[in-house]
């Protein structure tokens, strides 16, 4: 125990190094990995149930999944392979997407993102054999997206990503009617999250500002980010999600990566808003996740006058067709 505790301090600064250790104590508790007295491994554990239709893992890949807490993996800023994404003002880690695209489809099944960005999720897609579809209004993002496809991917993935990955330029909402019904087995996406992105002192927007980075994603008027009023943006975009009805299949899944806020000194419950309103529109909600980010700078915001949090999470809403 004492050592665990020591490893999990060493590793602090890390947030991967830590996600490891967390994750290998829940195997561990789980008893993964034991043997059966005769040296050989536990053979049940490790195999595929042939009644799973919901994806290809086996029990003991399948349980940590469940674990209702997971660490924000990434590269770290000065890999090379992060260097498109850092050109989104929100992108999410490619790692997170793969972890849920490996829950919730099987090999070979297909990958919606109506909100690609620079295709973190066609990147996690590729990488776990699925086809994937994303749409995304700016040019300059779907452009980027299909350049990570290219650079970021080992030549065997990257010449499979050719035909099995497909970046959309478009309006979400006039794109999502035409795919094919029951054809996609998940949507996972992080939308916009309001207008936040406009805010003056939001400080993610000043260090961008400072490296001549984008602080927003468009000026265009069908970019949800850009709505006015709270009310609206989110029937406009609970709307837009629930397009995807038609084309998810029977059993399908949508993730939604979203993160609360405050604008001015009012909190927003964003995670929970549009868990509502997609209930509202007919999705069953089967969880959450909260997404720890271990490795964002702490502010003294309201020190030492009032509680305003450091908002070092976010949520992945899970919902049923
Ligand atoms: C939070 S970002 C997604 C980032 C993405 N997950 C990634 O890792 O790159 C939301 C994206 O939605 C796009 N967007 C906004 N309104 C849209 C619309 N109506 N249709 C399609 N994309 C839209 C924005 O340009 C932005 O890139």
């Amino acid at each position: 125990m004492a050592k665990i505790e020591a490893r999990t301090v060493m590793s602090d600064q890390n947030g991967s190094v830590v996600a490891r250790s967390h994750e290998r104590k829940i195997r561990k508790s789980l008893g993964a990995g034991k043997t059966n007295g005769k040296g050989a491994k536990e053979s049940s554990r490790n195999r595929v149930k042939p009644i799973n239709r919901l994806n290809d893992l086996n029990a003991k890949e399948w349980i940590p999944e469940t674990v209702s807490v997971w660490i924000q993996r990434g590269l770290g800023k000065g890999h090379e392979h992060a260097q498109i994404e850092r050109q989104h003002p929100a992108p999410f880690s490619y790692q997170d997407v793969g972890r849920l695209i490996r829950f919730f489809t099987k090999t070979g099944e297909t990958v919606l993102d109506p909100f690609v960005g620079v295709g973190s999720t066609l990147k996690a897609a590729a990488m776990e054999g699925r086809k994937g579809i994303g749409i995304e209004l700016n040019k300059k993002y779907a452009d980027l997206a299909r350049v990570r496809l290219k650079t970021e991917l080992t030549e065997e993935v990257a010449a499979a990503a050719r035909k099995d990955q497909k970046v959309i330029r478009g309006d979400a909402r006039s794109v999502i009617p035409t795919l094919a019904a029951n054809s996609v087995k998940l949507v996972v996406t992080s939308p916009p999250y309001w207008n936040i992105l406009h805010k003056q002192d939001h400080k993610q927007r000043q260090e961008r500002v400072a490296h001549g980075l984008d602080t927003r994603y468009s000026s265009h008027a069908a970019d949800l980010g850009n709505i006015e009023s709270y009310p609206a943006f989110l029937e406009a975009l609970a709307n837009t999600l629930s397009l995807t009805r038609t084309c998810l299949a029977d059993g399908g899944h949508l993730c939604i990566v979203v993160g609360d806020f405050r604008q001015k000194s009012k909190y927003f419950m964003f995670h929970a808003d549009i868990a509502r309103e997609m209930e509202a529109r007919g999705f069953t909600l089967k969880g959450l996740k909260v997404l720890y980010q271990r490795h964002k700078r702490i502010f003294p915001y309201g020190f030492p006058y009032s509680y305003v949090p450091n908002l070092h999470h976010q949520y992945i809403v899970i919902l049923a067709k």
